[in-house]
């Protein structure tokens, strides 16, 4: 990644700052998600060889990654049964959206290509341009990873949290197919060398409140 221009960055920087300050007011579950992506994946970008400043960059990424989420009506986000053709669509906008949000504000090129392709695959078949391996922004597939994992270990209206080791096995039987599998390899080896590697889960969804008339 090139360094970011020293304007340009704390411009964007400050940019970010506040989609992030939005996101925490508008979906609370969204923001703690976010929030644990960005600290593994710039542990991650660490690990790899990233310098600090361009790992701080990565989890500024992170922290909006799902700002397009935003704009997509919670009955789909949150629904517990399969998903139709169109609603799975309509989530799978999210990241051309958010993109598109953080292009409409002139940020950094690099925070709008790491949430455009977060969610391609490394056998292609990701979206939303079905980019092929190295292809993918690294920033992206570091992302990927760590918001997987996160998704994994977390408790989702539509399924229970994975313990650990189910986490670490469905990371290893999808490194090569959805994932790069030099970051997987990575992330595995940071989950085993450090016990406490995982990030607690402080924030819950607040239940449903069906007020009366
Ligand atoms: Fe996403």
């Amino acid at each position: 990644m090139a360094t970011i221009q020293y304007d340009r960055e704390r411009e964007s920087r400050a940019i970010l700052l506040s989609f992030v300050k939005s996101i925490q007011e508008r979906d609370i579950v969204t923001y703690e998600h976010s929030r644990r992506v960005a600290t593994y994946a710039q542990r991650l970008a660490r690990y790899l060889g990233w310098s600090r400043c361009e790992a701080y960059d990565l989890a500024l990424a992170a922290l909006v990654h799902d700002l397009g989420k935003t704009w997509i009506a919670n009955d789909i986000l949150n629904k517990s049964e399969a998903l139709s053709k169109d609603e799975r669509r309509t989530i799978e906008r999210h990241p051309a959206i958010g993109a598109g949000i953080l292009l409409g504000c002139d940020v950094h090129p690099f925070y709008v290509e790491t949430v455009l392709h977060h969610h391609e695959a490394w056998d292609g078949s990701g979206y939303p341009s079905g980019l092929h391996g190295e292809e993918i922004p690294l920033s992206a597939r570091i992302l990927a990873v760590a918001d997987v994992y996160d998704a994994l270990t977390s408790q989702r209206p539509y399924r229970v949290a994975l313990s650990d080791d189910a986490a670490c096995e469905y990371l290893l039987q999808r490194a090569s197919i959805n994932y790069d599998p030099t970051v997987v390899a990575a992330f595995l080896h940071l989950l085993e060398i450090f016990p406490n590697f995982r990030l607690p889960q402080l924030v819950c969804a607040l239940p449903k409140i069906n007020l009366p008339g």
